[in-house]
């Protein structure tokens, strides 16, 4: 991911950020950084960049015309990067090189600006996360009283405050950004601490924690803590962590209240909802529309949207919606995050009529849930997380996703490899929405207990952190459903559609 910084201290910016494990990600190649002095854009003698605010009043404004002009080298820095990219991979490397058609989307679409400002919407992890998902992010700093509106209006697609305070400029809250959205690019926290590997009280303040020695100052570390007995750790940290979000944020509580009632809810069907309440578990997914049993959830960081459309009831049949309630469709989607791409819906009719607003169906799948609980017995030795150094070989064996969502979904520490002689033979993974997908077995391998090994190992990885595990497999894959239904998953009774928003769609209205 890189980060355009539009200030007039490019300095502060280098400085402030290359000490940190930014720092060190920007050594790694994992984020980098372009921090671009709007100074150098400006048109007037003196390097000045502001003037008298018409109106009257205190203080100076800075001006359109450098900003816009530093606003739009960017861009075409970028575009140009692009393009040049998309030129040097050609007949089998492109191929290989799965999102070379992503490359048209980024540049038919205006670059996400954020201008940071005491004027902006709240930043948040949420926040946060969405943004992570962007491959170019441009931030643009104000100084003085601010910057000439008409400016703005033509480059910012995002205000953002990082809290209700002045500062003197907005290269701090640039960094808090860049900071905050950089932990979260695969690879950037590594493996263990991985945003992904995050347990699941994600809308809950943080639990109190302690190290070595056991008792310091005349005070002992909790004795649940010492008992190695993981389920009772897990509940007593979630209760802490409630305690301390309801004591200290009585705000963020009520939300997390607001979600655990609608996940409650939502178990009573859980193998139709299973998508819908894993990515709210797990803290990333929002509720941007409820109206009665009409729902939906972002979730951000996956760039996916997934809806309800009024109940299916416990035998989990859609039940026909009256023409009322159906109309409501353009209400729901309006709440939805401007540049989701995809979108879940389990029930035929909502399906249709996403149709005839123009969206199409990229595949009709099965969903699979492993509602046990207990740990599946792993029948093959050697199975172990993989690495960077083995993206070649996934991104070789498995067409249907791009290089780079390979790259970072095993950099995010979720994809797993079985070995034969210390030859990979097979893999398997858990997507950015959370469901466990990705499957593939070499040839000679199949029908061998390889794929039963690699899925039992990924199930018992999710258990592990909480979850409960998850699949889709596309229609007519009997092999998979299969091996999922073997393994003791349930087949939930709607299937599911993902749907594609068209790109004339993102950037207009419906
Ligand atoms: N610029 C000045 N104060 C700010 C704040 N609180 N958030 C974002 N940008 C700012």
């Amino acid at each position: 991911m890189r980060f355009h910084i539009l200030t007039l201290f490019p300095d502060m910016i280098r400085q402030g950020l290359e000490a940190s494990i930014i720092g060190r990600a920007v050594d790694k190649g994992l984020i980098r950084l372009n921090a671009v002095n709007i100074r150098d854009f400006t048109l007037e003698k003196h390097g000045r960049v502001d003037d008298y605010t018409y109106g009257g009043g205190a203080g100076m404004l800075m001006q359109a015309q450098p900003v816009f002009d530093a606003w739009n080298f960017v861009c075409r820095e970028v575009d140009e990067a692009a393009a040049g990219e998309k030129m040097t991979v050609s007949g089998e490397d492109a191929a290989e090189y799965g999102d070379a058609e992503n490359r048209e989307t980024q540049m038919g679409r205006p670059l996400r600006t954020v201008y940071v400002t005491p004027q902006g919407e709240p930043f948040t992890q949420a926040k946060a996360r969405e943004l992570a998902g962007e491959e170019e992010l441009i931030i643009l700093c104000g100084h003085y009283e601010g910057i000439d509106e008409r400016v703005l209006e033509e480059t910012v697609t995002d205000r953002i405050s990082i809290g209700d305070y002045i500062l003197t400029g907005g290269e701090l809250a640039a960094m808090v950004i860049v900071d905050a959205v950089g932990r979260l690019v695969p690879g950037v926290l590594g493996n263990e601490t991985s945003a992904d590997m995050e347990s699941f009280h994600g809308d809950l303040l943080e639990y109190p924690q302690y190290s070595r020695p056991e008792v310091w100052n005349g005070k002992r570390v909790p004795e649940v803590l010492l008992s190695g007995d993981h389920r009772r750790v897990e509940q007593w940290r979630l209760e802490r962590a409630k305690e301390r979000t309801a004591a200290v944020r009585p705000d963020l509580y009520a939300k997390y209240e607001v979600k655990q009632a609608l996940i409650q809810s939502l178990t009573r069907n859980k193998r139709n909802h299973i998508h819908i309440m894993e990515s709210l578990k797990g803290g990333r997914g929002e509720i941007l529309y409820r109206n009665g049993e009409q729902l939906l959830v972002a979730d951000r960081e996956a760039g996916v949207c997934m809806l309800l459309f009024g109940s299916e009831g416990s035998t989990g049949e859609a039940r026909t919606l009256p023409k009322k309630e159906g109309s409501k469709l353009t209400e729901m989607l309006s709440a939805a995050p401007k540049q989701t791409e995809w979108y879940v819906v389990i029930q035929e009719q909502l399906m249709n009529e996403m149709l005839a607003k123009g969206f199409l169906v990229w595949g009709k799948c099965s969903q699979y849930v492993y509602t046990q609980g207990q740990t599946l017995p792993v029948r093959f030795r050697d199975i172990r997380r993989l690495t960077p150094a083995d993206l070649d070989y996934v991104s070789g064996h498995y067409r249907q996703e791009g290089k780079k969502y390979l790259d970072e979904r095993i950099l995010a520490g979720v994809m797993y490899g079985a070995f034969e002689d210390g030859r990979q033979i097979g893999f398997i993974g858990t997507h950015k929405e959370g469901a466990m997908g990705m499957l593939y077995v070499e040839e000679e391998y199949r029908r061998k207990g390889v794929g039963r090994a690699l899925l039992s190992y990924n199930i018992n990885r999710l258990l592990e952190q909480g979850r409960t595990p998850y699949g889709h497999v596309m229609e007519g894959n009997s092999a998979s459903e299969r091996l999922l239904e073997g393994l003791g998953l349930y087949k939930a009774g709607q299937p599911v559609w993902w749907m594609q928003k068209k790109l004339a769609i993102i950037d207009g209205v419906w």
